[in-house]
């Protein structure tokens, strides 16, 4: 008997073809990820879960699916899986770390470079035939060069970020949670978190969202912001408190923020950080090249296939499952 598994959505690349020997597949086909209803259902007499970043994975789930031996999560973030409760019934989490790392410190950096030149307001200006002349004084950003970058979350983006900044001759700080002890790395120095905040150009996010990050950046750490710093999130939308974010880009408190995460994700279009100029918002691309979520499909596989057969997942978050 094969294993019996369930896919939430059809992924890039022929990673998937890999499953179709060996387990039942049954995929999710839509556009959208399926209601938590129906995930329910069919995780039912399921043994193993492909699931993605807009799947919520939790005790009412692992209760509606008693077979379910494994659980892999294709983004490196599981913020969307309650780990505890796949623990306390032994099921591993897989996840996809490094594969995606230096695609979303491109990302991190084209909403740096975007913001500090005003990309979106440069092409609304031509698209709408506001672009009459070479002006002295037209859209004047901020340089990019000698600027001071402050990362917060020096993991394996936070760092491939600094190789990024350093390139571009930004002098590079960083803080981190209490794991990581080094004073410096990739050539950028440990700063307390209040400090990086006063004396960053840019800030850019790539902290896991936990209950300690959620509504990290709030309306105190904005105002001892420079009024001339922009903000990058890459991260999770949860980092940020939008209410805040929006007064502080509206009067002037910060100069300008890029998020390519959001809470919710969408947000809907009438949302009122979309009416700022100074706020440019992008779908959630982070990891978004063929090249990248099709290894990051190869290793969501692998994650799963070594679950159903009772190996340990060469990419697991909670260890613990295997008593060490
Ligand atoms: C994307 O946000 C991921 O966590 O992989
Ligand atoms: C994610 O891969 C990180 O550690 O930054």
């Amino acid at each position: 008997m094969k294993p019996k598994v369930f896919v939430t959505r059809n992924l890039p690349g022929a990673a998937l073809n890999r499953l179709h020997d060996i387990c039942e597949v049954d995929i999710f086909e839509n556009e959208t990820p399926p209601p938590f209803e129906i995930l329910k259902a069919r995780v039912q007499d399921k043994d193993g879960l492909l699931a993605l970043l807009t799947d919520r994975v939790d005790g009412k789930l692992f209760d509606a699916a008693p077979k379910l031996k494994v659980v892999s999560n294709y983004a490196v973030g599981f913020d969307n899986i309650d780990v505890p409760e796949a623990t306390k019934r032994k099921i591993p989490i897989g996840h996809t770390p490094s594969v995606l790392t230096e695609t979303t410190a491109d990302l991190a950096f084209a909403l740096l470079m975007a913001s500090a030149r005003r990309l979106q307001e440069g092409a609304d200006l031509c698209r709408t035939g506001g672009f009459h002349t070479w002006s002295p004084s037209m859209l004047l950003g901020c340089d990019v060069y000698g600027a001071v970058l402050g990362i917060v979350g020096m993991g394996r983006i936070g760092r491939a970020l600094a190789r990024r900044a350093r390139g571009f001759s930004m002098e590079v700080i960083f803080c981190g949670s209490e794991r990581t002890v080094d004073t410096e790395i990739e050539g950028a120095a440990r700063v307390p978190f209040a400090e990086l905040i006063r004396r960053s150009d840019f800030v850019s996010l790539h902290a896991p969202l936990t209950p300690a990050t959620r509504g990290l950046i709030n309306r105190e750490v904005l105002s001892a912001m420079k009024p001339t710093a922009v903000l990058v999130n890459t991260a999770r939308g949860g980092c940020i408190d939008q209410e805040a974010l929006y007064t502080a880009l509206h009067d002037g408190i910060i100069a300008a923020a890029a998020l390519d995460v959001t809470d919710p994700e969408p947000l809907p279009p009438t949302h009122k950080l979309f009416s700022l100029q100074n706020c440019l918002i992008v779908p959630h691309l982070g990891s978004g090249t063929m090249a990248t979520r099709s290894q990051m499909a190869h290793m969501a596989v692998d994650n799963l296939l070594a679950g159903l057969s009772g190996e340990r997942l060469p990419h697991c978050v909670n260890p613990e499952v295997y008593g060490d």
